[in-house]
């Protein structure tokens, strides 16, 4: 078990990232550019861990312990000390370069930078850094409280110390870790989403009705969720832009993203965020 991460972002996925670890023991920082942010994901936590607590699925005392372990802060400077970073700020390729370069400067040597990102290629973001031997990707699940997988992605460089240790600490956290390669999408991205797209070409092309395509993939797939509905989940704005990155990275049209996604996201319906999506919330 590492004694102390720091997560930059504490949107969806960063405190859902920085609760796991405090759960498990670890002394936590949470990095935010937004005070207010912070805040929230604070209290974001206090509800998920009263929420445990009152399950007894976890003691009060350790729920209040596992507070104990979280700090906050606006500055990336005060990561210093920090045995593993864990990235999940937007999936920006600028933003993350530019994060991963100055933490590679105010981090000890040994420190390991990992990203939660989605579809971003890890070597790029290692070349930001002097230590591309110690750069991986950390890909948690949303939600992160209750996924059980990581996926850990290996750059170009990212040693086999480096994956052991972040597979261990995975591991440490209760989650199952499974071993990519750093290729477009990964692996996750690359299964899941042509079959959301095709998902919408078959409603686009009127071979059944929304419910009809999720139904079928629930109760004959046992899939727990339908591609339509998961996609509004996921963010219809989302989607296209991992399509993006599979058809420009492996260079094969039959990523495309289907023209109705694309139709949607520029009416503004972009899934459970905006109420509307394939479905209306
Ligand atoms: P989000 O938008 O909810 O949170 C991002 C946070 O980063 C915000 O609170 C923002 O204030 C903060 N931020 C922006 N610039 C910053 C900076 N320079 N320094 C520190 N903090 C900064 O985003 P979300 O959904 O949590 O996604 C984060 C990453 O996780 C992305 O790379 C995304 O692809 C990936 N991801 C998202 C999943 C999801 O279901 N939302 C699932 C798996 C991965």
């Amino acid at each position: 078990m590492l004694a102390s991460v720091a997560v930059i972002g504490g949107g969806t996925m960063g405190n859902g990232i920085a609760q796991v670890f405090a759960c498990n023991g670890t002394d936590v920082k949470l990095v935010d550019i937004d005070a207010g942010v912070l805040e929230r994901a604070r209290s974001t936590i206090e509800t998920s861990l009263a929420r445990l607590v009152k399950k007894e699925r976890m003691s009060d005392a350790d729920a209040k312990a596992a507070l104990g372990r979280l700090a906050l802060t606006t500055s990336l400077d005060d990561c210093a000390d920090r045995e593993l970073v864990v990235e999940a700020v937007p999936e920006r390729l600028e933003l993350k370069t530019g994060i991963f370069a100055k933490l590679d400067a105010v981090v000890g040597d040994s420190c390991i930078l990992a990203s939660n990102t989605s579809s971003i290629s890890i070597t790029v973001i290692a070349a930001a850094t002097h230590r591309a031997d110690r750069v991986i990707g950390m890909h948690f699940m949303n939600p992160v409280p209750i996924m059980k997988l990581v996926e850990v992605i290996r750059g170009n460089d990212t040693s086999d110390a480096t994956t052991q240790t972040v597979t261990e600490a995975a591991k440490a956290l209760g989650k199952v870790p499974v071993t990519a390669q750093d290729y477009p999408g990964f692996i996750s991205n690359r299964v899941l989403m042509p079959m959301i797209n095709e998902a919408v070409y078959c409603l686009m092309e009127g071979v059944a009705d929304r419910e009809a395509i999720d139904q079928i993939m629930k109760l004959g797939m046992a899939h727990p969720m339908g591609p339509l509905a998961l996609a509004d989940f996921i963010g219809l704005d989302v989607c296209v832009e991992i399509l993006d990155v599979l058809k420009n990275g492996l260079g094969d049209d039959k990523y495309r993203a289907c023209p109705l996604l694309r139709r949607m996201v520029a009416a503004g319906h972009l899934g459970r965020k905006t109420g509307r999506g394939f479905y209306t919330y």
